[in-house]
């Protein structure tokens, strides 16, 4: 595995070169690394299965330069198009209807009729262009692992079975996309991410219900117990216990932190954007064979602070 700067010409002819013949390589977007093969080639995404080591196909988002690679895949109802007219390119994947004949794999939809589709920012969607086909990437992790926000951590999860990682330093969102499906008079919202739920209830006009946790038609493969640290992770900690490590928001830090193995503080002015960016690595520092227990103090559960919550409630799951 090599791990090159994103940003030199010649990675990028590297990167292309890779995913031209078929392989599976690491790309930053600004949510999450993703790990990223041609969408249209079977056995390229099989290969992304392998990598991560997935228990099952879970259906993956395919990555767009724009809405005109979307509209040659998928049917794009006038809401959709809307919604990705203010969000894209960006942290928002639209669930729309395959178009009859969608060159898009059924690998990489895990054979629904539905495909989730986002324009990201930078070197992923220049990727696209240039392949001239979607990109299906789920986020570049071993299987329920937490999604890697920079390169290293894809190294340490992937390295030794993938042949290219691009580097681009941290992710600047850190939290993955918000997954939704738009419906007539309503969206559903799969999964809350890096576009709050409020951004797009005030873009659309239209109420964002969430999906009851285990239904049916919940994002398939969210599995409950999935962004996991190696410890037990405590949720609204107002103190600390002896022997815990401590996540914390805000400057004000609860009883018993100055006991606390170690500390990371998510945002030291309670801002949420900041929070998610440094989400990820909280967990994944703490995700180490001598800690065996986390506290996480209260989050506001406001714009992104949901997805935070999210993410949180899954690494606080009872493991299966
Ligand atoms: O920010 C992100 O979304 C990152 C970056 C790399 O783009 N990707 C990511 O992918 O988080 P992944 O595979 O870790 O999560 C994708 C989620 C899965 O839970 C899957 O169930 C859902 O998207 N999904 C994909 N296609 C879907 C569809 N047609 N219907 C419902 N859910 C779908
Ligand atoms: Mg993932």
């Amino acid at each position: 595995m090599r791990v090159i700067p994103a940003g030199a010409p010649e990675s990028f002819a590297e990167a292309l070169g890779l995913l031209q013949r078929g392989e599976a390589i690491a790309v930053p977007t600004e949510t999450v690394y993703g790990l990223a093969a041609d969408a249209t080639h079977g056995e390229a995404i099989a290969k992304i299965f392998a990598a991560k080591g997935r228990p099952s196909f879970n259906p993956l988002i395919c990555h767009v330069p724009d809405l005109a690679m979307a509209e040659r895949l998928a049917v794009l109802s006038p809401l959709a198009r809307h919604l990705a007219d203010a969000f894209w390119p960006g942290p928002l994947t639209i669930v729309c209807p395959l178009i009859e004949g969608s060159p898009i794999h059924p690998l990489a939809t895990a054979g629904l009729d539905t495909v989730g589709l986002r324009a990201p920012r930078g070197v992923l969607a220049k990727l696209a262009t240039a392949l001239g086909q979607p990109i299906a990437a789920p986020s570049a992790n071993a299987s329920g692992r937490v999604s890697p926000t920079n390169a290293a951590r894809v190294a340490t999860d992937l390295g030794d079975r993938i042949p290219l990682i691009l580097d681009g330093g941290d992710a600047p969102v850190g939290v993955e996309s918000t997954i939704i499906r738009p419906f007539e008079d309503h969206i559903l919202l799969l999964r809350p991410g890096g576009i709050a739920r409020e951004a797009i209830e005030s873009v659309s006009g239209l109420p964002v219900r969430s999906v009851a946790s285990g239904s049916a038609i919940s994002a398939p493969g969210q599995l409950s117990s999935h962004y996991a640290p190696a410890g037990r992770v405590r949720l609204d900690a107002r103190h600390v216990e002896p022997g815990e490590c401590l996540i914390a928001f805000g400057s004000a830090l609860p009883a018993g932190a100055d006991r606390a193995k170690a500390i990371r503080t998510l945002s030291a002015s309670c801002d949420l954007e900041e929070a998610a960016a440094n989400l990820f690595a909280a967990l994944a520092a703490f995700d180490r064979p001598d800690i065996d227990r986390i506290a996480v103090m209260p989050i506001p559960e406001d714009g992104l602070g949901e997805a935070i919550n999210d993410r949180l409630r899954r690494a606080a799951a009872p493991r299966g």
